[in-house]
């Protein structure tokens, strides 16, 4: 087995910063070049103030603090890295196609295969290139056919190596795996290459939770362990529904359920839906693909989770229409979070996103406070849907930074993302701010309700009449 000194990381993004920043610190002997062709995004992974970071996760100030300039560097010489590495981790974004075959549900693999290109036009040595991206299964079968066609004699392995993080948790999910997957050739060159990426997870994780599988194993695994995930959130809230309806109550419903040991407790925390870059898509492309094969009724079952969060989504806006008297028109409706979860930067599908336009298209005033999110994300997001102009977008929406002005004679407070500091507000001293009757949709089930109703508010919570 050989032991690398230098890798290169493309793409600076979500997966790729983080996981390289904890490479880093746990291999010192180990040269790690994250690259990407986003200047600006580059520019904040090397900015002095550590609070301008392109993502926020917590602990990962710490850790590029640490390595940052020693063994970890960050730059848009993607060539030069390329060349100088012996391994390579492809972290790109492989988002849902928008166009063409398979639009709007198989992943657009242009990003992935431009590395590919990229790294067979460039490299002059043997290199070990890991798929680190999600990534439809049999896709290195691509990979590898794009690499094995350079004509320079260069020998490619590839691996499959998906990330399992969470966002808000990356750093800790990092260093503390469930289990890290690896997927390589069952050749004798293929096993070397998996042994050699096993070596550097060992450096701080167990061997046993370093598992070694097939290639198309470990791309098929990562898109079935988001699709469990995302079920078992759409079944939850499926059954927040059902409680609104017959007086029981879906925490203590979850907390009965995940009592049992073969159900598990986690992830049955009902919201107002699931967001994040990850679990749409990959449901998305695991339907495209059982499709693709004739699969109907497999790609059918699984379709239903997305239909089931588009559901929440929806019937959480509708709650706040009819609640305020079947009119939002003109009324100002506080958003406290626009991050699809607490202590993330990241809005990527985020409900906030679709609860805002479902309100906005009946001439809601939405005003936004999130401790994380910018302004130009959130108006970034609204107008990426295309629903309205930018102007308007403008002119029906704004964002304060300040939670008590934001909700100053504000019709209804939502709560879309379930910050730890929403839960400490002083609610007495908003509730005297708002006009009332002073209504708040709790979307996280952050809040107590006899507590709530208590102080005076008309007080809604997801999955409890
Ligand atoms: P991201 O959009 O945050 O980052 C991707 C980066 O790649 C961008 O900065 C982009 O500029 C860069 N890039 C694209 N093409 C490039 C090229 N040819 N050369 C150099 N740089 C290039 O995406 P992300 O959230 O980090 O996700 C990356 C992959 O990891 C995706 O496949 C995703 O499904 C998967 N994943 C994401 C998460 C998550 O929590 N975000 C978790 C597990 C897996
Ligand atoms: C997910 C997977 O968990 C991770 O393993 C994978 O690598 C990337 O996709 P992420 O999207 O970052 O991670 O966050 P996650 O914690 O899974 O939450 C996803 C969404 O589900 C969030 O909007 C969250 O609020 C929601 N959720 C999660 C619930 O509504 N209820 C739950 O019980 C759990």
């Amino acid at each position: 087995m050989k032991k690398i000194k230098k890798i290169c990381c493309i793409g600076a993004g979500y997966v790729g910063g983080p996981t390289m920043a904890v490479i880093a610190k746990n291999c010192p002997e180990i040269d790690v070049t994250v690259v990407d062709i986003n200047q600006k995004r580059i520019d904040l992974w090397n900015h002095n103030n550590l609070d301008l970071l392109p993502v926020y996760e917590p602990g990962l100030r710490e850790i590029v603090k640490e390595t940052r300039g020693g063994n970890l560097f960050f730059t848009t010489e993607v060539d030069k890295a390329i060349d100088e590495a012996e391994m390579i981790f492809i972290s790109v974004n492989t988002p849902t196609k928008t166009y063409g075959k398979g639009k709007g549900q198989a992943a657009d693999l242009k990003f992935i295969e431009l590395c590919a290109r990229n790294i067979a036009k460039v490299a002059k040595t043997d290199k070990i290139v890991v798929e680190k991206s999600t990534l439809p299964v049999r896709t290195a079968e691509a990979v590898k056919s794009i690499l094995d066609n350079t004509g320079k004699g260069v020998k490619f392995e590839i691996l499959s190596n998906p990330e399992f993080l969470a966002e808000g948790t990356a750093v800790d999910d990092l260093l503390n795996a469930d289990r890290v997957l690896i997927g390589g050739d069952e050749t004798k060159s293929g096993q070397e290459a998996k042994d050699t990426l096993s070596w550097i997870y060992e450096h701080w994780l167990p061997k046993e939770r370093i598992l070694q599988t097939n290639v198309w194993s470990s791309e098929l695994s990562k898109l079935v362990a988001n699709a469990f995930l995302a079920q078992r959130v759409s079944s939850i809230n499926s059954i927040s529904a059902l409680c609104e309806k017959t007086d029981a109550n879906v925490a203590e419903v979850s907390k009965a359920i995940g009592f049992d040991s073969r159900i598990g407790s986690k992830f049955l925390n009902s919201s107002v839906g699931f967001g994040g870059s990850c679990f749409q898509k990959d449901i998305l492309n695991l339907v495209y693909i059982a499709k693709s094969y004739g699969l109907n009724e497999v790609a059918n079952y699984w379709e239903q989770v997305i239909i089931m969060n588009d559901y929440q989504k929806r019937r959480f806006a509708d709650n706040i229409i009819s609640t305020l008297y079947n009119t939002v028109s003109d009324k100002k409706i506080c958003f406290y979070g626009w991050a699809f979860k607490k202590d993330t930067n990241d809005t990527r599908e985020s409900a906030a996103i679709y609860v805002a336009d479902a309100l906005l298209e009946e001439k809601a005033q939405i005003v936004v406070y999130d401790p994380k999110v910018s302004e130009e994300t959130i108006y970034a997001d609204l107008d990426y849907l295309g629903t309205r102009s930018p102007e308007e977008n403008r002119k029906l929406l704004k964002v304060i930074n300040d939670p008590m002005e934001a909700c100053n004679d504000a019709h209804a407070i939502a709560i879309m993302t379930e910050w730890d500091e929403f839960k400490n507000y002083d609610w007495i001293a908003i509730f005297e701010l708002m006009l009332k009757p002073a209504f708040v949709f709790d979307g996280r089930r952050i809040l107590t309700k006899e507590k709530m109703n208590a102080i005076g508010f008309k007080y809604y919570k997801i999955g409890q009449s």
